[in-house]
């Protein structure tokens, strides 16, 4: 028997003001459009927005429903935007961000399971990989290189081919 490590590291800011312009104006938006989420179940509203390689932004966020298992995260509401507008268009950087009607939004939240595996397909189909910056409406910001990273032994497309 062997033991095998994975390593993760990711940057961590006290606060937006320590980002680059850029960075910094797409944490902003994601803030911003949270207030666009309809989220009348949880309460918890999450706005993502995606910077392309094209320059276009492309928002997103969660839309739930009285049928709860079909509501849909900002994450992938945002993808399925950005693939309908711009198919071939790679993500260069993406930006998560909350709004919790029954708590605070003092730190970063990060992509749950299903958002995981849905932003690992889509680096991996425009071969490019996705930065991800998480943060709430205050506090600390976290910055990680690609979202592959966030999914260690994934199941993709490899495994259908052989
Ligand atoms: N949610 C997202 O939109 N993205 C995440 O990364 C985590 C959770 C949504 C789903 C649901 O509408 C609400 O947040 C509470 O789980």
């Amino acid at each position: 028997m062997i033991k095998e490590d994975f390593a993760f590291s990711y940057e961590v800011y006290d606060s937006i003001e320590e980002l680059t312009a850029e960075d910094a104006s797409l944490l902003s938006e994601a803030r911003k459009v949270t207030k666009n989420a309809y989220a009348p179940y949880s309460h918890f509203r999450v706005g993502v927005t995606a910077l392309l390689e094209n320059g276009e932004i492309v928002k997103g966020t969660n839309q739930e429903n009285a049928s709860f298992p079909i509501g849909l995260c900002a994450e992938r509401v945002m993808l399925a935007a950005a693939a309908s507008m711009f198919p071939d268009v790679p993500i260069k950087t993406i930006a998560i961000s909350y709004d919790n009607e029954n708590g605070e939004s003092t730190h970063p939240i990060s992509p749950c399971g299903i958002c995981r595996q849905s932003l690992l397909e889509y680096e991996t189909k425009l071969k490019h990989p996705i930065r991800i910056i998480l943060g709430g409406l205050q506090g600390k910001v976290y910055i990680i290189e690609r979202a592959g990273m966030l999914l260690p032994l994934s199941f993709t497309a490899n495994e259908l081919n052989t």
